[in-house]
């Protein structure tokens, strides 16, 4: 493998009465950037975290921060995150009215602006935006909850975005993320991934860790 494939813990399966030793816990076992995991009850069903938790546990931790903002309207949103400490703002574009606008919104903030792809969602709609573009976050599962089953047929949208993204541009995968899956997200060009069941599911984190580092 080329280059050691970047772990994103995302704290909606963390432990919710003890996020920030749960932070802290991924963090010392080899994390390299923490996913946080912002629901609306609109876009999503289920309501997650605000700006203020993100930015209180900005202070426990200089790991990048990855807002994946799964809400309506992101725009109205961005500003506080990006105060909060976030370092990557993930957008779907199904949500943004302008989204070469939205996406410019973020880099000016001084923040890495990245598009999640639904499972529905054709790759096409990236075309105009590359050059604005940090990260494509190819969804392997809806989006809405943890735990569920890894769509096998995300990986044809991965080898296409390989093929089509210029390298600085990384993907990463989001969704039903173990070593086996990732090992096939790994051989289309995923260079990232989230892991949340898996991860926090299991009772040594630092070997779950190792697990998906060592493919
Ligand atoms: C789904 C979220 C994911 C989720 C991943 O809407 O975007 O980040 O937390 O959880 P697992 O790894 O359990 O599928
Ligand atoms: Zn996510």
């Amino acid at each position: 493998m080329s280059s050691p494939i970047i772990i994103c813990p995302s704290m909606l399966s963390a432990d919710p009465t003890r996020l920030g030793q749960e932070l802290l816990a991924v963090e010392s076992a080899g994390a390299d950037r923490i996913h946080w995991d912002i629901m609306d009850g609109n876009y999503v069903e289920a309501i997650t975290f605000g700006s203020r938790t993100v930015a209180a546990h900005r202070k426990l931790t200089p790991l990048p921060f990855d807002v994946h903002l799964m809400v309506d309207n992101p725009d109205r949103h961005i500003e506080n995150f990006a105060n909060a400490g976030a370092n990557l703002i993930m957008v779907h574009p199904e949500m943004c009215k302008h989204l070469h606008r939205t996406l410019h919104k973020i880099k000016n903030l001084e923040k890495k602006a990245g598009i999640a792809l639904n499972p529905a969602t054709p790759v096409e709609v990236i075309s105009y935006c590359i050059e604005v573009l940090d990260v494509v976050l190819v969804m392997t599962v809806n989006p809405g909850s943890s735990g569920q089953e890894f769509l096998d047929s995300q990986l044809k949208k991965i080898s296409t975005l390989q093929k089509i993204l210029p390298p600085p541009i990384k993907i990463y995968v989001d969704g039903g993320i173990n070593p086996r899956t990732l090992k096939k997200c790994i051989e289309r060009g995923a260079s990232g991934c989230v892991t949340g069941s898996f991860l926090f599911g299991s009772s040594n984190y630092t070997d779950t860790l190792n697990a998906l580092k060592n493919i």
